[in-house]
């Protein structure tokens, strides 16, 4: 497999071409005003996704340059090496294979190398939902807590408060990640250990904040006249062995194939599907699969995650824009702007390539968001007339699932007026009243929120993370930029005990003394 990064093509200097000679000074009222099809030539659809891309800077010159770039740097083909197994995480030497959990048992999907482990997905599966069954059918169980932290929690806890109107009434969900005993002992007061299910969530099982939060909810749940951890705990880890060592019984699998912040699809959905129930979790990843389908099969001029990938590049790369902000205009999703962050930074977030060569360019930028219309009452001061330009994402659903009048009326009015305003301005001879307009947004519409239309807008973020990735030719599987600190703070754990400061800098010597 051949992948080129993106600053060794000829199509890369093309784009710096074109954007010193007119990109740079694109203007979107005149690109409206000269182009009557833009609205029809920037959208796109994909399965359960609309996409309006036509705010963006970007004209059509530019955009097929971009389909060319993609061509040069071999996208399709590190595509076809994910889907047939090969293992792109080259620095850690594994598959990337958190596809392969969302495809249906009777698909032909994967290559033949790859159905024993279709197979295996499948087992766990099966027994996972059936678990999730007899956890929605005992009347004993009304709390279940998720300790995990990371891919561990964010994905089933946005997943879990997304899907709220499908929660099954009378379970309450809890999710505790920070090493904070804050947030545990908060959970650990409104619970009782005969009520409820800890669900210890772990692709290691050897993440400190993870393990010191299940200790504790032990020692919490024995020490409250708790009476069967075998019970009441139930592990999701690939690390099936530490998790028996821990005294836990009932332990869902995974494989070092899926990555932490890829795995609400496998066992670490556990707490989703008790939410939504063996039904929905299915729609949940089949609407990811038609994603991936639609990802594999569209040519890329109509692929929805390559065009978002292409104009994350575009704006990174050469309007050199630092951050996208979030805008879900739903308060369900207010967990999404979290998820993405890990999502597209703790991928995406490198400075070298590959293989380990130091790049010339920027890659992710920084994820950041609030749920509108809250985000307007905030932050969006800044984004229609501060000093920088944020391309904005909105993600808007047509279809409320409440019955209040006006509500959601106004709530969609409020995002098309957003958008309108960024991209429109307005003209203040005075200064202060001046809108510079211009200013970019995608809008991405779900018909309804439901489990199978957040599987596919999941599935399309991360396809798209995964096409910058590859054209910035770094990999985007791996996260060794974790591991100093998590080294660092067991050092300082000891010292914060023996009260040694030495060989230590200046400053963690004095803020640790001030610590004791
Ligand atoms: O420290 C980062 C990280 O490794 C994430 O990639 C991961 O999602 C999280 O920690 C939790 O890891 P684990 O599931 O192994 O506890």
């Amino acid at each position: 497999m051949e992948r080129i990064r993106c600053d060794r093509t000829a199509t890369w200097r093309g784009l710096q071409n074109l954007f010193a000679t007119g990109g740079q000074t694109f203007d979107l009222r005149r690109a409206f005003a000269d182009d009557e099809g833009r609205f029809e030539a920037f959208s796109q659809s994909a399965p359960h996704v609309f996409a309006d891309l036509s705010k963006n800077l970007i004209d059509r010159p530019t955009q097929q340059l971009l389909f060319t770039l993609a061509r040069q740097c071999g996208l399709e083909q590190h595509r076809d090496a994910m889907f047939a197994g090969t293992a792109i995480n080259n620095t850690e030497q594994r598959a990337v294979l958190h596809w392969l959990l969302r495809s249906p048992a009777a698909s032909a999907d994967g290559p033949d190398a790859l159905a024993g482990e279709h197979a295996q997905v499948h087992t766990v599966l099966g027994a996972m939902l059936a678990y999730a069954q007899s956890v929605r059918a005992d009347d004993a169980i009304t709390d279940i807590v998720n300790i995990g932290i990371g891919g561990s929690d964010l994905g089933p806890q946005m997943a879990v408060l997304a899907l709220d109107a499908f929660v099954l009434p009378g379970k309450r969900f809890h999710f505790v990640s920070n090493v904070d005993g804050h947030e545990l002992d908060a959970v650990l007061k409104r619970i009782q250990p005969e009520n409820t299910l800890f669900l210890i969530a772990s692709k290691t099982f050897t993440t400190i904040e993870t393990m010191t939060n299940a200790r504790s909810a032990r020692d919490w749940f024995e020490s409250n006249g708790g009476k069967d951890v075998g019970r009441h705990f139930a592990a999701l880890t690939t690390n099936v062995a530490a998790a028996k060592a821990f005294g836990i019984r009932t332990t869902f699998g995974f494989w070092d194939w899926v990555g932490g912040r890829y795995s609400v699809w496998s066992a670490i959905g556990l707490p989703l599907a008790i939410a939504i129930g063996e039904q929905g979790f299915r729609e949940f990843l089949a609407g990811a699969h038609a994603m991936d389908q639609h990802f594999r099969s569209a040519a890329l001029e109509q692929n929805l995650p390559v065009r978002l990938a292409l104009l994350d590049i575009w704006y990174r790369n050469f309007h050199r824009f630092t951050s996208r902000s979030i805008a879900p205009y739903h308060s369900a999703l207010r967990r999404l702007p979290a998820y993405l962050q890990q999502l597209e930074m703790e991928s995406n977030g490198k400075c070298v390539d590959a293989q380990g060569q130091a790049l010339r360019f920027a890659t992710a930028p920084v994820l950041w968001g609030e749920p509108g219309t809250n985000g307007q009452h905030a932050f969006f001061q800044m984004l229609h007339q501060g000093s920088d330009t944020v391309p904005v994402e909105f993600v808007a659903v047509r279809k409320p699932r409440h019955a209040l009048p006006g509500h959601h009326e106004l709530l969609l009015a409020n995002v098309l007026a957003q958008a309108q305003a960024l991209m429109v301005g307005q003209r203040d001879t005075g200064g202060h009243k001046n809108f510079p307009g211009n200013r970019p947004s995608t809008f991405l519409l779900l018909d309804e929120l439901t489990p199978t239309t957040l599987g596919a807008l999941i599935a399309l973020q991360e396809q798209r993370v995964f096409v910058s990735g590859s054209l910035w030719g770094i990999n985007s599987f791996d996260q060794w930029g974790v591991e100093l600190g998590k080294v660092l703070a067991k050092d300082l754990q000891a010292r914060l005990q023996t009260g040694d400061v030495s060989g230590l800098d200046g400053s963690t010597a004095g803020l640790l003394q001030r610590l004791r």
